[in-house]
């Protein structure tokens, strides 16, 4: 019976039509938005990471993961075409496939965006720790600058102290971020625009110095772990890269939570989706191209010659000896070390700096996308209602952003970049399948309903969404895959204790929400 309690999209729209919200959002400012919310550590961190799993053919990697990133944004566009209000697919869901399910995919989708908040957060300290080192000479001891690093043995974690303690500044960041959203987003989003261009221009500077020295030798051997890795290791290769690197597009999905500020959101929210992942992959795949071409990208080997996983022991070992120092790889500042390697060092700080400033920028908006979820659900009777509270004075949901900060701090003190990525690859992922998986449903439920945009061909491309999904998945590492079915475990116990008797819905309650639009800061002042 549980399946049976759908949120009826009329009531949905009705919800987002009472709250009328000025349209004011147009394409270019969509785009702004997606283009904000998506370049990030993936690119400027995770670059290294790629490839150390994959050599130069990471340059594949970016371009297999933005395809089904591409697949999933068609998908993405029919439903938030159509059911324009916040929620993203936690909202598409309950609407399509039930309350179960909905509660699932806003639960796998604190792993997209608080996780991926800490993710960035950890790439930031690692720039912010390049860029006072270079100006200052001063340098974190690496117990406060590191968190431990993981193992499993067996089925328990295992953590190694010896080469960090907890990443101090990341800690901080993270916090300092929720002070920032608590206050209000107004004045710090506003930003976000300049954020987007000063992000470009400094891709767009790399790029330019990188290509006149790219040296094509570097290029080969090509995929030094083949496709999916060599010696039956699993999440290396391009294909095991591709899984990783699909971090740096997570974001893009921001556009469709603005569909209800969008003026036109029937044309707009599809294009914008689609083009500023388009953007993205091209400068993507232009920089991975100049940071192979400019110095090379091939991984170090471990102890017994064996690929070693970025973030492991053996890896933070191998990156130790004098010879792969000054590897692409080992670097936790990607591309400003490209720049400096080739001798351009103040452009390399420069860019440095870029990163120190607008990577919080992306922090907020995870941060932001998580509380508005978090919120949504709280409204819904799935958590707590007084997490959905509104701060007096500032007018912002205070609690349910202080929580989501503290999480979001602590879990990025302690685990290193590369896995924060993945595991938040996976919750994404999880969110992704789901949407398309809706709108196949809805297309056999409700062939009728008025689609203002609708995937071309869905038939093919759903499944290919869906597969693609699936594949990904499969290629990640085993602790990343495992996490998923853990929290989501978790999450059906919180469910079963807490939502299902208090859910709005099951109550009979699906009333029309007017709250939520006090909250919300416009959109525009994001774009
Ligand atoms: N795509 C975002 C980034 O790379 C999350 O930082």
């Amino acid at each position: 019976m549980i399946f049976g309690r759908i949120k009826p999209v009329d009531a949905i729209i009705r919800t987002a039509e009472k709250k009328a919200l000025v349209r004011s959002l147009g394409l270019g400012q969509l785009v702004l938005l997606g283009v904000g919310a998506t370049i990030g550590t993936g690119i400027f961190v995770l670059t290294a990471a790629a490839a150390q799993k994959a050599g130069p053919g990471m340059l594949l990697s970016f371009v297999i993961a933005g395809s089904i990133c591409a697949l999933a944004a068609l998908c993405y566009s029919e439903l938030a075409a159509m059911v324009p209000v916040s929620g993203s697919a936690y909202t598409y869901s309950y609407a399509v496939i039930g309350e179960l399910l909905a509660w699932m995919v806003g639960w796998a989708l604190v792993l997209e965006y608080a996780v991926s908040a800490s993710a960035v957060s950890v790439g930031w300290s690692g720039y912010f720790m390049g860029l006072l080192e270079s100006i200052t000479g001063f340098a974190l001891p690496q117990a406060l600058s590191r968190g431990p690093v993981w193992s499993m043995n067996g089925v328990l974690p295992s953590l190694d102290f010896s080469h960090g303690v907890i990443n101090l500044p990341a800690f901080l960041i993270a916090l300092a971020v929720t002070s920032l959203l608590v206050l209000g987003t107004r004045e710090s989003a506003r930003f976000n625009a300049i954020f987007v261009v000063v992000k470009i221009a400094a891709l767009t500077a790399f790029i330019a110095l990188t290509i006149p020295v790219l040296d094509t030798g570097n290029f080969s051997p090509f995929a030094p772990n083949g496709w999916f890795g060599t010696g039956g290791a699993h999440g290396f290769g391009i294909v095991g890269a591709a899984a990783s690197i699909f971090f740096a597009y997570i974001g893009f999905d921001a556009v469709s939570t603005a569909a209800e500020e969008t003026k036109n959101p029937q044309r707009n929210v599809p294009l914008a989706l689609i083009g500023s992942l388009a953007i993205c992959t091209v400068f993507y795949v232009a920089v991975a191209a100049g940071a192979i071409g400019a110095m090379g990208a091939q991984p170090v080997p471990g102890p017994d010659g064996a690929a070693v996983m970025p973030g492991s022991a053996g890896f933070v070992e191998a990156c130790l000896l004098p010879a792969n120092r000054e590897a692409l790889v080992c670097s936790n500042e990607a591309l400003a070390h490209v720049l400096r390697a080739i001798n351009w060092p103040v452009v390399g700080n420069a860019l440095g700096l870029i990163a120190n400033l607008a990577l919080p920028s992306v922090v907020l908006m995870m941060m932001y996308g998580q509380t508005r979820i978090f919120f949504v659900m709280a409204r819904d009777g799935l958590l707590p209602e007084k997490l959905a509270r509104i701060h007096p004075r500032f007018g912002t949901p205070h609690v349910v952003t202080m929580v989501t900060g503290v999480f979001v701090a602590t879990v990025a003190a302690v685990l290193p970049i590369g896995q924060l990525a993945d595991i938040s690859n996976s919750g994404t992922l999880f969110a992704f399948f789901m949407v398309a998986v809706a709108v196949l449903v809805l297309r056999i439920r409700e062939p009728g309903r008025k689609r203002p945009f609708r995937v071309p061909f869905v038939w093919i491309v759903a499944p290919a969404s869906i597969g693609g999904c699936l594949f990904l998945f499969a290629n990640l590492p085993v602790d990343a895959q495992l996490v998923l079915p853990i929290w989501g475990g978790i999450g059906l116990i919180i469910y079963f204790l807490y939502g299902y008797r208090r859910s709005h819905v099951g109550r009979g309650l699906a009333e029309i929400h007017e709250r939520d639009a006090d909250a919300r800061p416009h959109l525009k002042d994001i774009a």
